[in-house]
This record gives structure tokens, C-alpha cells and sequence, in this order.
């Protein structure tokens, strides 16, 4: 088993009193598998995400990463962790605009032993994988918001991560860029077995998902 959380619940204190964004969720998430997790706007899609990723403290419950507990380990030690062993993909990219689409695939590598050359290699091999094997020098604002996807993707893979995470990772494209970055993520599960959990309100995934499960008001639905 890859990543197990446990009757995890998240309640964030507000001044205008406790919002209960996570209420008791266990989920269980193979390796190998791709795993789309769909529910309505303030369902807790991104907070329970967060929490499965490590970077958001659960109110109660656990989650284990291959046995591991995430809310035992140190924080730095978790830092580390997630940049050695998780990828993360957001909406809206994330990619620094003064750096080529190589530089931004590479950043992830930099604490990683290798000669610039190697990272250099390896980031161009991740831009080939995603089909952007001739954009290794464009900055970002010269690509389109799908192929700025796809560097975003190619930089989650660089660690060659246990899990990768996505958080609407298509909400601000097109129908048709939408299903390229699906028919992507597809294609790495099932090629190079890469481990998926994505989250989204877009019904489109539920036709590449290998499970989709729905959250509504911090809880999942039977299947
Ligand atoms: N930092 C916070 N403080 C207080 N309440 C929060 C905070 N973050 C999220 N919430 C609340 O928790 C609930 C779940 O939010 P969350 O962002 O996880 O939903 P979501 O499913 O990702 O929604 P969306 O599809 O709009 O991204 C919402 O009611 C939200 O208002
Ligand atoms: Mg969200």
C-alpha cells in the first residue's frame, strides 16, 4: 500500500467559528493506481489533498506514506520528503517566468547529485516525454497555457516522485487541452506506472480516471 489515510478530518478555526472542511475520511491509494477525486466547489478536494500530500496538518486521523506516518516526522525532514518523493501539480502552472521550460523541469533536480549536464539531459528528456521536445528554451509566456502545463507536469516527474498530486490541474484550459493533459496522465500511469491523485470538479476525468471517487461536504461517497 502505497498512501493510507485514516478517518482524517481537517476543521479550520475561523472568526466566524469552526468550518469542518474534512469529516472522517479513509482512502487507500495503490501504487500504480490513478485516482481522480471529483466533487462540487468547497467539497474539501484541496484540503484533503493537502493533507494527503503533507503540507497541511489534519485536525485528526492519519496518513501514511509506505507505512510512514507524515505527522511524525519532522518538519524539515518533511520538506524534504515531499521534494524528494512527491511531485505537485496546481492550476494556474506555477512556473517561474524568467526561466525556459528546461530550467523549469531542471529546478527540482538542483539538490539532487549530478553534473549540470545531467540535469540538463534529464530535463529534456521529461520535455520529450510530454511532447514538448521542442520547447526546451521558451519561457513560459511563450508557450500556451496547455504546453505551460505540460512543463508543470515534466517538472512534477523530475524526481521520478511516488505520488503526484494534482489540484485542478486542467481548470484553466480548453476542452481539447484538457483531454491532451488526461490522455498525458494516462499514458505515464499506464506506461510508466506513475501514481496519480488528482482533484477536480470537471466530469471529463471521470472517462481516464482507473477509480474516480466523489467527495461531497468533506466526506466521500460509497462507490
Ligand atoms: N484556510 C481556510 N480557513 C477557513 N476555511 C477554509 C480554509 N480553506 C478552506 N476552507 C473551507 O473549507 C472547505 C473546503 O475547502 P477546499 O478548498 O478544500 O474545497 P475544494 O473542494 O478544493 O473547492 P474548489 O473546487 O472550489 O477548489 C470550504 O468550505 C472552504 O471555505
Ligand atoms: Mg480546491
Amino acid at each position: 500500500m502505497l498512501l493510507e489515510a485514516d478517518d482524517l478530518t481537517k476543521i479550520y478555526v475561523t472568526g466566524y467559528g469552526p468550518v469542518e472542511a474534512v469529516r472522517g475520511v479513509t482512502l487507500r491509494v495503490n501504487a500504480g493506481e490513478f485516482v481522480v477525486l471529483a466533487g462540487p466547489s468547497g467539497c474539501g478536494k484541496t484540503t484533503l489533498l493537502g493533507m494527503l500530500g503533507g503540507f497541511e496538518t489534519p485536525s485528526g486521523g492519519t496518513v501514511r506514506l509506505q507505512g510512514q506516518e507524515l505527522n511524525q516526522i519532522p518538519p524539515h525532514e518533511l520538506v524534504r520528503l515531499r521534494r524528494t518523493h512527491l511531485g505537485f501539480i496546481f492550476q494556474g502552472f506555477h512556473l517561474l517566468q524568467n526561466l525556459t521550460a528546461a530550467e523549469n523541469v531542471a529546478l527540482p533536480l538542483a539538490m539532487r547529485p549530478g553534473t549540470p549536464a545531467q540535469r540538463e539531459a534529464r530535463a529534456h528528456e521529461l520535455l520529450e516525454l510530454v511532447g514538448l521536445g521542442g520547447r526546451t528554451r521558451h519561457f513560459p509566456y511563450q508557450m500556451s497555457g496547455g504546453e505551460q502545463q505540460r512543463v508543470a507536469i515534466a517538472r512534477a516527474l523530475a524526481n521520478g516522485p511516488k505520488v503526484v498530486f494534482g489540484d485542478e490541474p486542467t481548470a484553466n484550459l480548453d476542452e481539447d487541452t484538457t483531454r491532451a493533459v488526461l490522455d498525458l496522465f494516462a499514458r505515464l500511469n499506464r506506461e510508466l506506472g506513475q501514481t496519480f491523485v488528482v482533484a477536480t470538479h470537471d466530469p471529463l476525468f471521470a472517462d481516464y480516471a482507473g477509480r474516480y471517487v466523489r467527495m461531497r461536504d468533506g466526506r466521500l461517497l460509497a462507490p
